[in-house]
């Protein structure tokens, strides 16, 4: 069995996917013409970078390992032959992206973006904040990253309920003791939610899943959070409502288009607040998706299911 891996390995990390994997061979692409070389004779890909200019030369390829929890470029690229065993990093970053989603939330709530715009000009404004204990919030997206968003906030008092896509439409409870609702009555909540928070996957049925008429359906005043995918929100639909004054806030870690272009108006927007796609942040070595790149290379060559398998219709 040929492993190409997409990045160097430190001595460590290659000696235990040595150890998960006991006669095969490892070869690591430096770059891309090597990687398009390596590639053909790859049966299994570890790492994302350089596997979509190389994906053209494989030949034999039966598993690719990606170090991305959202694999929508990959499948959208269209060039992946439908046996090939595609698998993701879901789970590796749900803390991160959850607290990252909750200072979005705490940052919209105390005005901190137009205290540090205020603080720029040199102005002391004493504005009317907002608590979160006692408001309600609508995570759509109940994934590891959407529950722990939602673990946190009602941790500080918020009423969560979750959105899944394969649900009773409930709502009911499920087993995390949040309501749940499903695909069909997700809808009949968003006038009672203050704070709309998307951690969805980009799909054919999560684009646009947010747009102007779920806009429109939330409360005066309400924020709206996403850390999931550009493109599960209609950004410009957004900017309307807040350009309106309709909405109080949003904190958007994604966009439809990253980085917007110079005269994007999310730029200058003082009631949005952007950060650049980092609630998944730069890492250095040794990476958290090590662990599971040696665990489903042990279950691969002993010929056990893989972890973390992403259904190639549903997009996730
Ligand atoms: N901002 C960043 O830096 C960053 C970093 C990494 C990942 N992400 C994004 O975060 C996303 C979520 O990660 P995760 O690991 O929590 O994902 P996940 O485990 O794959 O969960 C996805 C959730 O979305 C739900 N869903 C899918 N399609 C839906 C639809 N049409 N309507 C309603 N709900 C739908 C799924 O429903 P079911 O439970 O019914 O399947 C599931 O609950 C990733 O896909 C990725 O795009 C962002």
């Amino acid at each position: 069995m040929n492993v190409l891996l997409m990045y160097a390995p430190s001595a460590t990390h290659l000696s235990a996917l040595r150890a998960a994997a006991p006669g095969a061979n490892f070869r690591v692409a430096s770059d891309e013409p090597a990687a398009a070389e390596l590639i053909e004779d790859a049966d299994v890909v570890l790492g994302n970078r350089y596997f979509l200019q190389s994906l053209p030369h494989a030949r034999r390829l039966r598993w690719m390992q990606s170090n991305s929890m959202g694999v929508d470029l990959i499948l959208r690229a269209g060039a992946l032959r439908g046996d090939v065993i595609l698998t993701c990093a879901r789970g590796v970053y749900d803390d991160e992206i959850a607290e990252h989603a909750l200072a979005l939330v705490l940052a919209l709530a105390r005005g901190l973006h137009h205290a540090r715009d205020e603080q720029r000009e040199h102005r002391w404004v004493r504005r009317p904040l907002r608590t979160l204990v006692g408001t309600r919030a609508l995570v759509v997206g109940w994934g590891g990253v959407g529950r722990g968003i939602a673990r946190r906030l009602a941790a500080l008092g918020v009423r969560v309920e979750g959105v899944r896509r394969r649900s009773h439409d409930g709502p009911m409870a499920d087993e995390t003791g949040f309501v749940v609702r499903g695909p069909i009555t997700w809808r009949h909540a968003l006038p009672m939610t203050d704070h709309l928070i998307l951690a969805l996957p980009l799909t054919r049925e999560t684009y646009h899943l947010v747009g102007a008429d779920e806009l429109a359906a939330l409360p005066p005043g309400a924020f709206v959070v996403n850390v999931g995918r550009g493109g599960t929100l209609d950004d410009g639909a957004l900017l309307e409502a807040l350009r309106a004054g309709r909405l109080s806030g949003a904190g958007l870690d994604v966009l439809e288009s990253e980085p917007p272009p110079a005269d994007h108006r999310a730029w200058s927007e003082p009631s949005l607040l952007l950060t650049p796609h980092v609630a998944r942040s730069m890492e250095s070595p040794p990476f958290r998706w090590e662990r599971l790149f040696v665990e489903n290379l042990r279950r691969f060559s002993s010929g056990e299911p893989l972890l973390n398998v992403v259904d190639r219709d549903s997009g996730y």
